[in-house]
């Protein structure tokens, strides 16, 4: 059960590391930077998709779930990137996209397989996530197939057997590889409605907006998460299934545990659409505490390659802020997911529009090339922003909050009790959110213009924002500036 204790680290593979300098990020770079997040502490990575993709939604439209693109290397480079990971005890995870496929899959121009997708002779009222209708005219059929996100992504039907049959085999033909487990993508999405209702309109006439309850979380879902979970526990160690689950309503996240036979791990995502506010914050959190199964975790996370990052959206960009949301996610009890730059407190980058590369809404802020030094290193697919926050200065500086992540990481690894230890809050200033942690830790953190102090505990400060105060006696009562947070242990 490696995932419980563990840190993952989201790379977007495109803008991470580029090994031959032809402006994007490839496995062999991916590689070349394994020493550093050793260095870093995380224990696993998930590699957004690597398979051969036309790049309608750079790499979401996958045209083969068994190769790798040309633009990231070959299937030996995987084998390498997981062998040399693993002798720096990384895993490695890669992202799964099974609710469609690209156009171009040989799958969809296949006739055989036309029931291998979703089809009607009349559109009902389902929207794409991008935007416009979810359906599309193919003339060859005269018959309208379904795309939850952009045409060029044909949704599969999960109803048909077949398809369930081979993406098994991709599990197995991954799984076999090495790969330590899968982040699905829309985990939620894969059943539709068998008999295709229209979505309720929730929304004015002119303005039919509709609750998406026939073309996502339907309940046959978790069937297939039983059967993957039964082929994920037959591999020593098991495999790890990692849901991108944007179900908001968190009774049912919680059914995406099943009983302990479905996913280990589905994001609670709703997190990130959350503001930067103790109550509101915690409110997701001990509501997630309160209503997941016993014995499971929640997989936590504030930025990732389709929102803007934490470090903007939650900080704008103030660094104390920055380091108070990281002691958030690492602090709590869960297996946190950090994206990467994260750690430095990579900011949301301001693409020009006639730059923009993301034809579905413009993420493309969020997924500028890693900073790796105070000069771009190459020139990229996609514009760099403020290199101001790089690897290189900041790991010369030990005051920096990449250092605070590593210390933070670094605890983490020691205390057992920060890793696995309960969830409990103490009361208190509402602005001050402090939980405590197994028996023996706390964490405290000041969401406000103003300083705070919290009473109750016991110990020393082991950890605080500003890397200034370890080892003051925090007994009784501990006061904390503004934006100032601490882990407190005996
Ligand atoms: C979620 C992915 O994270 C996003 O980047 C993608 O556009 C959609 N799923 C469709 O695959």
């Amino acid at each position: 059960m490696w995932w419980r204790d563990a840190v993952l680290y989201q790379i977007y593979v495109r803008s991470f590391a580029d090994a031959n300098g032809d402006g994007h990020g490839d496995l062999p770079g991916i590689r070349a930077k394994l020493a550093y997040l050793e260095w870093l502490g995380v224990d696993a990575t998930w590699l957004t998709p690597i398979n051969p993709s036309p790049n309608a939604d750079w790499g979401y439209d996958v045209s083969d779930f068994h190769g790798v693109h040309p633009d990231y290397g070959t299937l030996d480079d995987v084998d390498a990137l997981v062998a040399d990971a693993a002798a720096r005890g990384i895993k490695v995870v890669l992202d799964l996209v099974p609710n469609h496929t690209s156009s171009e899959h040989p799958w969809f121009s296949d006739p055989a397989k036309r029931d291998w997708y979703v089809w009607a002779d009349e559109p009902n009222n389902w929207t794409s996530t991008f935007g416009g209708s979810a359906w599309t005219k193919q003339p060859e059929t005269g018959r309208y197939y379904l795309h939850n996100f952009l045409p060029e992504q044909p949704d599969l039907n999960w109803w048909n057997d077949d398809v369930r049959k081979e993406f098994e085999e991709t599990l197995h033909f991954w799984f076999d590889r090495g790969i330590a487990g899968f982040r699905i993508d829309v985990a939620h999405a894969l059943v539709k409605d068998r008999e295709l209702r229209d979505n309720p309109v929730v929304g004015k006439a002119r303005d039919p907006r509709e609750e998406r309850v026939y073309n996502m979380n339907r309940p046959e879902v978790h069937e297939i998460y039983r059967d993957w979970r039964a082929i994920a526990r037959a591999y020593d160690p098991e495999r790890l299934l990692l849901g991108e689950t944007w179900v908001s309503n968190l009774a049912e996240l919680a059914k995406y545990y099943g009983d302990d036979d479905e996913l280990q791990l589905p994001m609670v995502l709703s997190l990130t659409l959350a503001h930067f506010d103790a109550a509101e914050l915690r409110e997701i959190v001990e509501g997630a505490e309160q209503t997941f199964p016993e014995g499971t975790v929640p997989a936590w996370c504030g930025s990732n390659h389709d929102i803007v990052r934490f470090p903007t959206r939650w900080c704008g960009g103030d660094e104390a802020k920055i380091r108070c949301a990281l002691l958030i996610l690492l602090g709590l009890r869960g297996t946190p997911i950090l994206y990467y730059g994260d750690e430095l407190g990579m900011e949301q980058v301001a693409v020009p529009e006639d730059e923009q590369l993301d034809v579905a809404h413009s993420r493309d802020g969020a997924r500028t090339p890693m900073p790796w030094g105070a000069r771009p290193d190459g020139s990229w697919w996609i514009r760099h922003g403020d290199l101001t926050r790089n690897v290189e200065d900041m790991r010369a500086d030990e005051t920096s909050t990449l250092w605070f992540t590593k210390r933070l990481l670094e605890l983490r690894r020691a205390e057992p009790e920060l890793r696995s230890g309960s969830y409990a809050s103490v009361d208190g200033d509402p602005s001050i959110w402090t939980w405590r942690r197994g028996d023996a830790w706390a964490v405290a953190v000041n969401l406000s213009d103003r300083p705070r102090a919290v009473k109750g505990l016991q110990g020393t400060i082991r950890l605080d924002t500003g890397l200034v105060r370890t080892g003051e006696d925090a007994t009784g009562k501990l006061r904390l500036g503004p934006w100032e947070g601490a882990v407190v242990g005996d």
